[in-house]
């Protein structure tokens, strides 16, 4: 693999331990992939932040490198951690769950994830000007990376919780998979018979897509994207192939910004009914829990909540997570208000499937979410109720 002098250098440790150990893993993973050389990326995102992920080994491995002093070169962002930072009591956590939590977050804010201030999210575009079309950035988060090289048209791989510091200390990627043109072509034909409408059942057809290809990237023929929620659509079919399967990237004709260059491939994949999807997600019973914004929520699916609950009772409290920012703006603009007196709460920094859900005393959760459902079942070990916003809470109304 070619590299600059500048590389050599701080593989050769001239920049100190924390850069050397970053280019060995940067350089490592490019031997692997067969790369040639090192790529600058404009920003990083960095996930396994959640202690029951990362338990006391995790914590260690953290403060080995804030202790060689390791500081980011670009842009960092933070996924999110289990609980919301400020709000952990009112959730139920655990003190000493909550204490080694927030060590977590401190430790990457002493490596300047965040400028110093980690707003930790799963839906990073929200938080700052999204990257450009052709950028490269290196984001961790299935969802996420998704998002950036389909609807934004940015090129990332999914990086890996060590890759993902290596390349925020580096500010460099080893050139490969997705950062290389000739990969993003697609892979199969996907055609729909069930026009999908609400964002339920774009996230119940993602999960049958990604169920049946892998790691393939599908390029959507006759798929309408239509407002309202269009773009919470197009990123809950997103987070659904990454988490069913593990699709990287998808084109949608007429929608996505690089569907245009590829013509159809030849193998195909017809969609039926997206019942399918619903029965395979969808456990059926009560719930203790409503959850919204898995991936993290947008301004407009915070809105269209609080226009649904508005006036309403519900008996069973639905959590609402999103970033720090996109709640500010809510907060500031009533919805949150709303949301809560119908018995609702706007949670930021958290995300319940990497929650330790059962010791909270939740057994059940309902969800609009393909992603959230797989994880909720096969992570946090809890039942879940997959539909419609609209059915989920009709269920749950006082
Ligand atoms: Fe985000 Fe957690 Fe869902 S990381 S995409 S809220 S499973």
């Amino acid at each position: 693999m070619r590299l600059t002098a500048e590389e050599r250098s701080w593989l050769g440790g001239e920049a100190g331990p924390a850069l050397q150990r970053a280019m060995e893993i940067v350089v490592a993973l490019g031997r692997i992939y067969g790369a040639e050389r090192l790529i600058p990326v404009e920003s990083v995102q960095i996930s396994g932040v959640s202690y029951r992920n990362l338990g006391e080994a995790g914590l260690r491995f953290l403060r080995r490198w804030v202790e060689e002093g390791a500081r980011v070169r670009v842009p960092t962002f933070l996924n999110p951690t289990a609980m919301d930072l400020a709000a952990w009591r009112e959730q139920g956590f655990d003190p000493h769950f909550a204490a080694r939590q927030a060590e977590i977050v401190d430790l990457f804010a002493q490596m300047g994830v965040g400028a110093g201030e980690p707003m930790p999210t799963c839906a990073p575009y929200y938080l700052a000007r999204p990257p450009r079309a052709g950028s490269h950035v290196a984001w961790a988060e299935s969802s996420a990376v998704s998002y950036a090289n389909s609807l934004l048209g940015a090129r990332t791989n999914r990086e890996g919780g060590p890759g993902a510091i290596a390349a925020a200390l580096t500010g460099r990627v080893a050139e490969y998979g997705l950062h290389l043109e000739a990969n993003r072509r697609p892979t199969v034909t996907v055609a729909v018979q069930e026009p999908p409408r609400t964002v339920a059942d774009f996230s119940a057809l993602g999960a049958l897509v990604g169920r049946e290809i892998g790691r393939g990237i599908p390029y959507f023929v006759d798929l309408r994207v239509e407002e309202p929620l269009r773009e919470a659509k197009l990123k809950a079919l997103g987070a659904a192939m990454a988490a069913t399967g593990a699709v990287a990237l998808y084109h949608v004709a007429g929608v996505t910004p690089e569907a245009a260059q590829f013509t159809p491939p030849a193998a195909r994949l017809t969609v039926g009914s997206l019942r399918e999807g619903y029965a395979m997600l969808d456990e059926g019973g009560d719930v203790d829990l409503l959850w919204v914004g898995c991936p993290h929520a947008s301004l407009e699916e915070i809105e269209r909540v609080a226009a649904r609950v508005a006036g309403r009772r519900l008996r069973r409290p639905l959590w609402i997570t999103c970033s720090r920012a996109v709640r500010r703006v809510a907060v500031e603009a009533g919805w949150a208000e709303r949301i809560e007196a119908a018995g609702g709460r706007l949670y930021a920094d958290a995300c319940l499937a990497i929650a330790p859900l059962r010791d909270l005393g939740i057994r059940a959760v309902g969800t609009t979410s393909a992603k959230g459902a797989f994880y909720l079942r096969n992570l946090a070990g809890v039942a879940v109720r997959f539909g419609t916003l609209d059915d989920l809470l009709d269920s749950v109304v006082s």
